[in-house]
C-alpha cells in the first residue's frame, strides 16, 4: 500500500524522522542542523509530530546526533574509509550536511519513491551534496548487495556502514540477511553504526503506546536483539553499545533512567557500533 507522492507506508516513517529534525532546529541548544528537514517531512510529517506528545521526538533526535558523530569520527583519519553506505536512509540529509572528507563517496539505500523525492525536494532548495552522493534503489529484504556494487561500492576497500531508524522495521530473516550481506561486502577495517532496540521493547507495556502508533501506520516493529555484541563478534565484527541518556550531547535531556546493559528483562534501545576485524 501506498501513500500520497508514493512512498509506502515505512517509507512515510522517514517523514516523521525529517520533523523531528525540523522541530530540533528551532531550539536554541538543537542538537542537529539540518535546513531542509522541514520542506523533507513535508505537511503529512508535521502533521504527524502536531499528534505527538512533548518530547516524543526525542530519541529520534539523540540518535541522529550520535550516529552524526560516530560517522565524522569514522570517517576522520589517513586510514578511515573513503565510502559510507546510509541503510534506509530516508529523507536523512547527510550527504548533503554533513562534512564528508575529500573524494568520500556516499551511497544512500532505500526505496526508489524516496530517494527521488529527497533528491528532488534538495536540487529544487539549491543545496548540493558535499560528498559523491550515489543513490542506490532497493528493497532492503531483497538482494540488495547486488545493486550496491553495481552502483560502485569495492568491496575491497573499507566502508562506514549506517542503519539508522530501519532495522526494527525488518522481521528476523531480512534482518540477519542485512547483516550477511554488509559483512560479505564489508573489507577489515569497516566501520557498522546501527540502532536497534532489545527485544522487551516489543512486549514492554512502557513502550507499548509508541509500538501500538507505529503498527496503526501501517509500520509495526519487528526486529530487535538481546546481545548485539555476541552477535555482531560472530560475524567477525568489535561491537560496543550504547544507549540514549548514557552520555554525549543531549544527555541532559534524557529523563528516564538508562536500564543497567545486562538487565533483558527491561527494554533497551541499543546504540551499536562496531569494526571490522582483520
Ligand atoms: C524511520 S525511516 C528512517 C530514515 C532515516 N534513516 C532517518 O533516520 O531519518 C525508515 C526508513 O527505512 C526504509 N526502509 C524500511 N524497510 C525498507 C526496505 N525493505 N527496503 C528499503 N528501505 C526500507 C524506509 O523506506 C525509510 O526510509
Amino acid at each position: 500500500m501506498t501513500v500520497p507522492d508514493g512512498l509506502d507506508l515505512v517509507g512515510a516513517t522517514a517523514r516523521w524522522t525529517a520533523a523531528a529534525r525540523a522541530l530540533e532546529r528551532e531550539r536554541p541548544d538543537a542538537l542537529l542542523d539540518d535546513p531542509w528537514a522541514a520542506a523533507l517531512a513535508g505537511e503529512e510529517g508535521m502533521a504527524w509530530l502536531a499528534g505527538q506528545a512533548p518530547g516524543a521526538t526525542l530519541p529520534m533526535v539523540l540518535r541522529a546526533r550520535f550516529f552524526d558523530d560516530w560517522l565524522g569520527e569514522a570517517m576522520r583519519g589517513e586510514r578511515a574509509p573513503r565510502q559510507a553506505v546510509l541503510l534506509g536512509c530516508g529523507l536523512d540529509t547527510r550527504a548533503w550536511r554533513l562534512r564528508w572528507p575529500e573524494g568520500v563517496a556516499v551511497f544512500e539505500v532505500d526505496r526508489a519513491a524516496i530517494l527521488e523525492r529527497k533528491a528532488s525536494l534538495l536540487e529544487a532548495a539549491g543545496a548540493r551534496p558535499a560528498c559523491r552522493r550515489v543513490a542506490v534503489a532497493a528493497d532492503l529484504t531483497a538482494d540488495w548487495g547486488a545493486a550496491l556494487l553495481g552502483a560502485g561500492l569495492d568491496p575491497t576497500a573499507p566502508a562506514a556502514w549506517l542503519a539508522e531508524g530501519l532495522l526494527f522495521y525488518l522481521p528476523d530473516p531480512a534482518l540477519r540477511a542485512v547483516f550477511a550481506a554488509a559483512t560479505r561486502l564489508s573489507a577489515p577495517g569497516s566501520r557498522l553504526g546501527f540502532d536497534i532496540p532489545s527485544r522487551a521493547v516489543l512486549t514492554s507495556p512502557w513502550t507499548r503506546p509508541w509500538l501500538d502508533m507505529q503498527a496503526a501506520a501501517g509500520a509495526p516493529w519487528l526486529g530487535a536483539m538481546d546481545d548485539p555484541v555476541a552477535e555482531l563478534a560472530v560475524l567477525g565484527w568489535r561491537a560496543a553499545v550504547a544507549q540514549p541518556g548514557e552520555s554525549g550531547p543531549g544527555r541532559e535531556r534524557w529523563t528516564l533512567p538508562v536500564p543497567p546493559a545486562g538487565a533483558r528483562e527491561l527494554p533497551h534501545s541499543w546504540y551499536v557500533t562496531a569494526v571490522r576485524a582483520a
